[in-house]
């Protein structure tokens, strides 16, 4: 019996994508310099203690927002809808949960909604953001692992199963990966889902949480991957370099992580899949696989199953079950 649950076919409103993330830090200028210079992203605009940022290929105001307050925490996790009436629709579906949504004003965004998800992750609902230039095609000016858009959040779920099935039996999200354990009744270890079309716009991990486990920006190829490590070892971000490179088993996915300035981990990511079609079916991992964390067998720093971003104003949770981390010795 497969632990994930099938996407509700009608949600109450559509979620498009993840859009953007908020995440605190101590200084911004030194932010700015590990984001913008040695990463390659675009900087949209800075205003008000916070700094707004895009990929290459993207045309709206901000997929990364960094704001000087709370440093070390995340803030927010912005998704877009498809349309404004979606917006009315989520304001009752929250509503009607109690879950106190609220009309916002954001910088670059068109309306807002905020609410927090029912395990207490601050989320920011919109249809629209302002146009700004695409620099696809300026070629002259990459820099940096040269960023082209954000792709996925992982988040660390202290309720894994009732997270998921938050996202997948009600607002529609699809599996397309999880992992479960060897038991007679397996249980859901980690689940990868999305609405757009590709592996995730939201990974979900057993562990202390709500936390913010990643950022996925997306990058063009394994090179600039190669490269962004060349760049970041010869800048003084050498210690940013957690994990990696690498090949997940998992989505297939080529990557490095690193730890920004404020410890908030990011992934440059590339190299997944479609998952389109509706009879797409969820490809199923067991934990003790270790091709399912790397492909080629090198296991992962503890860190990586223990350190994370808290949410602001939400204390994080014992996991359910227990954490089991393979790590480097
Ligand atoms: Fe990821």
């Amino acid at each position: 019996m497969s632990p994930v649950t099938p996407a509700n076919p009608a949600p109450p409103f559509a979620v498009v994508r993840v859009a953007h993330v908020e995440l605190g830090v101590a200084d911004l200028e030194r932010s700015r310099a590990f984001y913008e210079e040695a990463l390659g992203l675009v900087v949209t605009e800075q205003a008000d203690g916070a700094l707004y940022l895009r990929g290459l290929e993207e045309r709206s105001h901000h997929s990364l927002v960094l704001r000087q307050e709370a440093a070390g925490r995340c803030l927010r996790l912005g998704f877009r809808v498809a349309a404004e009436a979606d917006l009315e629709r989520a304001f009752a579906f929250f509503a009607e949960r109690e879950l106190a949504p609220a009309w916002a004003e954001a910088p670059g965004q068109g309306r807002t909604l905020h609410v927090s998800d029912p395990f207490g992750q601050p989320l920011a609902l919109y249809a629209s953001q302002a146009r700004v230039e695409r620099r696809l095609q300026r070629y002259g000016e990459y820099r940096g692992a040269a960023i082209q858009r954000l792709d996925h959040v992982n988040l660390f779920a202290a309720e894994l199963q009732a997270t998921h099935d938050f996202y997948a039996g009600q607002l529609g999200f699809r599996t397309s990966e999880y992992t479960d354990t060897d038991e007679a009744e397996p249980r859901l270890w980690a689940v990868w889902m999305h609405r757009k079309g590709n592996v995730h716009d939201v990974a979900l991990t057993n562990g202390v949480g709500p936390r913010l486990h990643h950022v996925g920006l997306w990058v063009r190829g394994e090179l600039d991957v190669i490269r962004a490590c060349d760049v970041l070892a010869t800048t003084g971000w050498r210690g940013a370099l957690e994990r990696g490179p690498g090949r997940h088993g998992i989505s297939n996915a080529f990557f490095l992580y690193l730890r920004d300035p404020d410890g908030h981990r990011v992934e440059l990511f590339t190299g997944d899949y479609q998952t389109l079609d509706p009879d797409f079916e969820p490809i199923g991992w067991k934990l003790d696989d270790p091709q399912r964390q790397t492909l080629w067998g090198h296991p992962a720093p503890r860190s990586w199953f223990e350190e994370g971003s808290p949410f602001v104003g939400v204390e994080p949770r014992e996991p359910l079950m227990p954490v089991r981390p393979v790590v480097a010795r």
